[in-house]
């Protein structure tokens, strides 16, 4: 059967058996066979209300029914404008203008595209390479792909074919800012914009940066002219306790991206949302100068409806209380694994736990002793971590622990 589908992720010659899943429902993964799992990582970091909420099954079965899909070329609908609306409301201004795609990398190529075109409305084309930060990851297409760690071995075969730009370690001592503000001052003329993860690189490992070195870096690149990107497509919607990661500190930049939880892992949708100060600048009288870009589902109303009705849950239910729950417990519970020689590391920031081993380990095997404990979890390299649904109840959360546990003592 598995003979037609093509996996991502995944070397299909070698890799023989796969976990055959029928429903899920809740933080409950069913499988073909009737067994069942916990999900300790809701779908890529999706579904964080849970599987199937009936708020949201409810809006999208009724949004089938008048429309399921508009182009959104001169034609305007109500679930597209009220989530814009609402979108908008949740962020801080001066972040006013919200362009909709269906996936976090084409998000992040629009946000490309966005600085690149800022600078060209104002007569400044040679603005247009990016500084990012080694552990990020802002997805598969090209441009995306530039911006990610080149380290990182899932893209590094593509090196070559890829547009150059500026991948820099975050700074923590006093002299390495020094040393990224000379670099800032020395490239600015030829760069558009940094772009960064804010306080949680995840794909990447599940790396935490504090607020003021985050604070410290925007600063810096608002004095010397870039544009700040904030990729919140892991982050956004409660993930690290806050509604948007970047609500740990007191500055707003100038594009945010966003996925992942915006359905609450329903449908696919992002959102690249823009200052006014972006959006203003292609606003002239000349037609070319519009934003060139516009993906055939862009702003699909299913999509929208099951966004609406996840953002009244996040206003209805304790969410972000919730993740801070799932954080406290996450570190009172695993701090005594830092006793297993194999275990380095361990980082708990909101709905989100990850333990670093010391080496890298045989993933498709860690997969298999988990998928033995009835847990889902699928470790990135030498991370093993959870992000589950932030409503996760605590018993399935115990039980995801103790799985982890488990194979901890097997690897050892
Ligand atoms: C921070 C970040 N940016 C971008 C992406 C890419 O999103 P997508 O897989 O929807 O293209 C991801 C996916 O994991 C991500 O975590």
């Amino acid at each position: 059967m598995i003979d037609h589908l093509w996996l991502p992720y995944t070397q299909m010659k070698s890799q023989k058996s796969f976990v055959h899943v029928e429903e899920a429902y809740g933080t409950t993964i069913v499988l073909k066979d009737g067994s069942t799992l916990i999900d300790g990582i809701a779908s890529w970091w999706t579904a964080c209300h849970g599987y199937r909420h009936e708020k949201i099954e409810e809006r999208v079965i009724a949004q089938i029914k008048k429309m399921p899909h508009m182009m959104l070329g001169g034609i305007v609908h109500d679930p597209a404008l009220i989530l814009s609306k609402k979108l908008t409301g949740l962020l801080d201004p001066p972040l006013e203008h919200v362009f909709f795609s269906e996936s976090g990398s084409v998000s992040v190529e629009i946000a490309m595209k966005m600085a690149i075109q800022y600078f060209q409305n104002y007569k400044q084309p040679d603005k247009k390479k990016f500084i990012s930060f080694y552990n990020g990851y802002h997805g598969d297409t090209f441009a995306a792909m530039s911006v990610c760690d080149p380290n990182e071995g899932m893209h590094a075969r593509f090196n070559d074919s890829l547009i150059k730009q500026y991948v820099l370690n975050i700074p923590s001592s006093d002299s390495e800012f020094n040393d990224l503000e000379n670099f800032i001052k020395n490239v600015t003329d030829h760069t558009a914009a940094i772009i960064i993860e804010p306080i949680l690189q995840a794909a990447g490992g599940m790396k935490l940066h504090d607020a003021d070195t985050l604070e410290r870096i925007v600063r810096l690149a608002k004095k010397h002219n870039l544009i700040v990107i904030f990729d919140e497509i892991a982050t956004g919607f409660g993930r690290t306790g806050k509604l948007f990661a970047y609500q740990h500190t007191n500055i707003v930049p100038d594009i945010i991206t966003l996925s992942k939880a915006l359905t609450g892992g329903t449908l696919p949708l992002a959102a690249t949302v823009a200052s006014k100060k972006i959006y203003e600048s292609f606003l002239t009288e000349d037609y070319e100068d519009a934003f060139m870009h516009g993906p055939t589902y862009c702003g699909n109303p299913l999509a929208c409806s099951a966004a609406l009705a996840s953002i009244e849950l996040f206003e209805e239910q304790p969410r972000l209380e919730q993740a801070k729950e799932i954080e406290s417990f996450c570190k009172a519970s695993l701090s005594h694994l830092l006793n297993y020689s194999i275990v380095k590391e361990i980082r708990c920031m909101g709905a989100m736990a990850a333990i670093e081993l010391s080496r890298p380990t045989d993933l498709i095997q860690l997969r298999a002793y988990f998928v033995g404990e009835g847990v889902w979890i699928r470790p990135l390299n030498s991370v093993i971590y959870i992000m589950p649904s932030l409503n996760i109840d605590k018993s399935s959360l115990e039980k995801l622990i103790k799985a982890i546990e488990k194979t901890i003592q097997k690897i050892n």
